[in-house]
């Protein structure tokens, strides 16, 4: 590949936003061995394209993916689009000789991810990235590292949560309340980010999901225009009066057990009234601890149990020290901290060199990897219906 990488990106929302401000800003602050070049923006709404395209300094846009897939000028597809289009995208993009970034859950089905990896091993040459941005936060960048230093030993227990509150009743029935498009709720949207962290973290797998209850507080919601266009994250005028089936979990927590011996518990929720983004996670080890809190990114917490029992506490680190935490000298003074915006340009920089050859400073799951947290939450799924345990070897 040349010194630059043309990117198409599909779809022009959330995380279009957040993608097309990673591009813009990565090699600004990183000194990137390949440049992304924002070559064509692709959504469904052409009257937002233009606009989207000229804010955010996009070169083209198109309304088909299909053609833009096929265009030789582009080296990298990347999907932010509902679940239920990533796989069709990621196989098409694959075959078309690109490299393919793709947001996550890796699908909306195991049986899609499987597709998805599959064809991502058979063309070894195209690299491919799953957007698992809060790796990318300093401070779980630094609790991987410890982990891997053995600062904790033996680890006993791993306790995640990813609490939100926007799904209350008056939140129209978009694609994310409907399981043809996105395959679950709370727990493909956000148990998919903690089991990744718990993965990338502990360097385990999971072995067994011991048990699971999942549940649907609100079964009915207002429809409203096409819901694949719609994500159903925003609040509706509530004049409509026809109401739509949403079949997709409000909320799910799981018990696990992870090699190692480690046993782990889970809970995401969109109706957690309250928390809005709080993505946190805890484990404890015979020598230490950690925990991290995503609305207080910068800080991890670190409890050293080899210290003089009079002086034990825990420890607050700022992550922001240059040379010391990963990403932070790519940013700004130290104290002068980071935010989610942020977790996204880190990661474009670390794909730019993973496609120049270079080592990222920590590593990207592809769909390999994806797949594997994906396995975790089919395994929970069946859990939940079945009120029984599942081990990982049933689930392929
Ligand atoms: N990593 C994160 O923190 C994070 C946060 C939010 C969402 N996500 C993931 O990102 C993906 C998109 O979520 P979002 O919140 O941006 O959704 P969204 O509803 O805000 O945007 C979806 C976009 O996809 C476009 N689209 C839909 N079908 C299309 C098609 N056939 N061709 C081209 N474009 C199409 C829509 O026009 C829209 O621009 C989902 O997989 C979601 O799970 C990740």
């Amino acid at each position: 590949m040349s010194s630059t990488c043309n990117i198409a990106l599909l779809g022009q929302k959330f995380m279009g936003r957040a993608h097309s401000n990673a591009y813009l800003k990565a090699s600004r602050f990183f000194n990137v061995p390949i440049r992304p070049f924002m070559h064509t923006i692709v959504g469904l709404d052409l009257i937002a394209l233009a606009p989207f395209a000229d804010r955010w300094e996009w070169k083209k846009y198109s309304t088909s993916w299909k053609e833009i897939i096929k265009d030789p000028a582009i080296d990298l597809i990347d999907i932010s689009t509902p679940n239920y289009m990533h796989a069709e995208q990621a196989v098409a993009a694959l075959a078309a000789g690109k490299h393919v970034a793709c947001e996550k859950p890796l699908a909306s089905t195991l049986k899609e991810a499987r597709t998805m990896r599959n064809a991502a091993a058979r063309v070894r040459k195209h690299k491919t990235f799953v957007w698992f941005n809060y790796r990318r936060c300093p401070a779980v960048a630094l609790a991987h590292q410890l982990v891997k230093e053995g600062r904790l030993g033996r680890l006993y227990h791993v306790r995640a949560s990813f609490l939100q509150d926007w799904g209350g009743p008056e939140v129209p029935l978009g694609w994310r309340f409907q399981k043809k498009y996105a395959g679950s709720g709370a727990h493909g949207d956000l148990n998919s980010h903690i089991i990744d962290l718990a993965r990338f973290i502990t360097g385990q797998e999971f072995t067994e999901i011991s048990g699971a209850v999942s549940e649907t507080f609100i079964p009915e919601r207002e429809l409203i225009g096409a819901p694949a266009k719609t994500g159903g994250r925003s609040r509706s005028r509530r004049s409509k009066k026809s109401v739509g089936k949403s079949d997709v979990d409000d909320c799910t927590l799981f018990l696990g057990r992870m090699t190692g011996g480690t046993v782990a518990s889970f809970e995401a929720s969109r109706l957690a009234i309250g928390h809005q983004v709080s993505n946190t996670i805890e484990i404890n080890g015979e020598l230490g601890a950690l925990r991290f809190s995503f609305e207080d990114m910068n800080l991890l917490w670190f409890y050293d149990n080899t210290e003089d029992k009079r002086t034990a506490g825990w420890r607050r680190i700022m992550c922001t020290s240059a040379g010391n935490h990963p990403y932070a000298g790519a940013w700004w003074p130290e104290g002068h901290g980071i935010s989610y915006e942020h977790t996204f340009v880190n990661m474009v920089a670390e794909m730019m060199a993973v496609l120049a050859g270079e080592n990222p400073i920590i590593p990207i799951p592809n769909f390999a990897d994806a797949y594997e947290t994906q396995r975790v939450l089919e395994a929970a799924m069946l859990a939940a219906k079945h009120r029984s345990a599942v081990r990982l070897t049933e689930v392929k």
